[in-house]
């Protein structure tokens, strides 16, 4: 293995985190969410600091503070969301899509208050599909690495939380969700009937492009982030 650079192994390489639930505006003062805390993303970006990287954050709304010395770029929507991750991404050297971003977002965002009527009609919402963030950044990996100064390669990890169903259990769901996607590695949460959303530990196993699967982690969410960075960093130096 090739000596590690003074400082830790991401000494001078950026490291782009998505964190936290986005919120899509159905008037000024309502929006649907979700229940993300953005604590592994903020313990992705305290591991990331850990190994000398330069952090960008691209926060949507979370529970807990980003750790100091993290560049913040703060969206609310999933379209934000999307905008800031593709700007960040040509300077970006590994990108950890940790963010809970919404599926689907009202077809209509009007700019006055929704109010009761009494005609006796109520709202009906109507949803649109959002962008796959992910995805796009994996489509546009390729045109970022043809850019002027760029030698190195850029990886992509995306975070997929699953529960087994009829048709198949939560690794079959998660190798197929990381083919459709693309990205370097999948870190899987395998999620039973008690709540991830909010918890201190975390129990993932990283699935690899490659086929790899590592051993289950059982461990704090910081443990996990280091986990994870730590593929990353390896990956980069391929
Ligand atoms: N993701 C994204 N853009 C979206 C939805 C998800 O970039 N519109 C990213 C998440 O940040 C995560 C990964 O994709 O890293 C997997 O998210 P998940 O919700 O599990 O995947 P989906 O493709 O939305 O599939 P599902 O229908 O199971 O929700
Ligand atoms: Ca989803």
């Amino acid at each position: 293995e090739a000596a590690r650079p003074p400082g830790g192994a991401l000494q001078g390489k950026r490291v782009t985190i998505s964190v936290g639930g986005t919120r899509e505006a159905l008037d000024p003062v309502r929006f649907l969410g979700n229940r993300s805390s953005g604590k592994q993303g903020m313990a992705l970006a305290e591991a990331a600091l850990a190994q000398g990287a330069r952090v960008t954050l691209v926060l949507a709304h979370a529970e807990v503070a980003p750790p100091r010395g993290c560049e913040v770029v703060r969206v609310e929507s999933a379209l934000q969301l999307r905008d800031a991750v593709l700007a960040a991404l040509p300077a970006t050297d590994v990108l950890v899509m940790a963010a809970a971003v919404a599926d689907f977002r009202p077809a209509e965002t009007v700019t006055t208050k929704i109010k009761k009527n009494d005609d006796g009609t109520d709202p009906v919402l109507t949803l649109v599909r959002n962008p796959d963030v992910l995805r796009e950044a994996v489509l546009a990996r390729d045109e970022v690495l043809a850019r002027d100064g760029r030698d190195g390669p850029l990886v992509i990890a995306g975070f997929a939380a699953e529960t087994g169903d009829a048709t198949a259990d939560p690794l079959t769901h998660a190798r197929a969700k990381l083919a459709r996607k693309g990205c370097d590695f999948l870190v899987l949460n395998v999620v039973g009937s008690d709540l991830v959303f909010g918890e201190d530990s975390n129990e993932v196993t990283l699935l690899g492009a490659d086929g790899s699967e590592s051993a289950p982690l059982h461990g704090s969410k910081r443990a996990v982030a280091d986990a994870v960075i730590t593929r990353a960093a390896d990956l980069l130096s391929r």
